[in-house]
């Protein structure tokens, strides 16, 4: 594997799993691989998990993570060409890549959607400059179209907790102040595309996903229809997709939010989130606090999920 920015580039997912779990058993097995490797951490964009779990998965494989965080003490960048830098910006992000490059053996990067422009987040701009400059493996930390390291901890809880060979796993979009990316919610698809689980995506109107990521699953504006029976709920917020409301919040419908009522329709599913998460818009307290609430595990499989992707991008350096 020599960049990772989708799921799908785990191949057999089975692999994966049954890697990850040797992982989780094992995380000091593999300090010879890491050992004189630096990897960098580049934050366009802020994050509790992401920061903490990469950097405890490098240095569980014997890594020496740095973390740079472009927006506080690093040089404010510019990222378009021809563009006149005589504005705040000191540093074009195309000599700030491969000086990167040339500190480390490794590059993750975090850069969301802006929602300045669909086919720019689309593009995935600032994610493909670092794969052309940086002359080193790139992994996303989350960028503008995607989140494969969230996907693959998401489905490694699955696993961990489910009691059938095909459960039922609804992905339920729920209110928010704030316009936020599709880059979770697409992730999650890809990664369901690579499951056996029924999986049934459920949003308002208008709030459809980009087809390119929502292929054949099943979708329904009717959120109460798709709970029923479900085992997994992950509840997510994302932006609208559609050109003429992309990136803007058109709907703030509490009928949404993820109650005990609501979760009362299921199968006595387990709740997941990525997190963070804000209460009482998309989760009510009694639920994210109940016991079938997984987003605890959830987040500690970050680790996991990191450390078997680090793991596999140091083999093939
Ligand atoms: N879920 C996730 O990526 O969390 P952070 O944004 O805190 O890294």
């Amino acid at each position: 594997m020599k960049h990772f920015t989708s799921i799908k580039q785990l191949g057999d997912l089975k692999e994966a799993l049954a890697e990850a779990a040797y992982v989780k058993a094992n995380p000091f097995a593999d300090q010879a691989l890491g050992r004189n490797k630096t990897v960098l951490l580049v934050f366009f964009n802020n994050s509790l998990r992401t920061r903490l779990s990469t950097q405890k998965a490098a240095l569980n494989l014997g890594m020496n993570p740095i973390v740079l965080d472009i927006n506080q003490g690093a040089w404010k960048l510019e990222t378009g060409r021809g563009v006149v830098m005589d504005g705040d910006k000191s540093e074009h992000i195309l000599e700030a890549i491969p000086v990167m490059g040339s500190m480390c053996d490794m590059i993750g990067v975090r850069s969301f959607a802006r929602f300045e422009s669909r086919d720019d987040d689309y593009n995935e701009v600032i994610l493909n400059q670092f794969i052309q400059y940086a002359g080193k493996p790139v992994f996303s930390m989350e960028a503008a179209t995607r989140h494969p390291l969230q996907t693959f901890a998401d489905i490694i809880t699955i696993e961990e907790h489910k009691t059938k060979a095909r459960p039922k796993v609804v992905m339920t979009w729920a209110p928010h102040p704030k316009a936020l990316p599709q880059a979770v919610p697409n992730s999650f698809i890809e990664g369901m595309s690579m499951t056996d689980y029924d999986f049934v995506i459920a949003n308002p109107e208008g709030y459809d996903l980009a087809p390119e990521f929502v292929g054949n699953a099943k979708v329904t504006h009717n959120q109460d229809e798709a709970l029923a029976g479900a085992d997994f709920v992950y509840a997510k917020n994302w932006a609208p997709y559609r050109e003429d409301i992309y990136g803007k919040v058109v709907n703030y419908d509490m009928g949404w939010t993820v109650t005990a009522q609501k979760m009362a329709l299921t199968n006595d599913a387990f709740f997941l989130h990525c997190l963070p998460v804000r209460r009482n818009m998309i989760v009510s307290d009694e639920v994210i606090e109940g016991p079938r609430s997984l987003v605890i595990p959830e987040a500690a499989n970050r680790v996991v999920s990191a450390q078997t992707v680090l793991k596999r991008l140091l083999q093939a350096l």
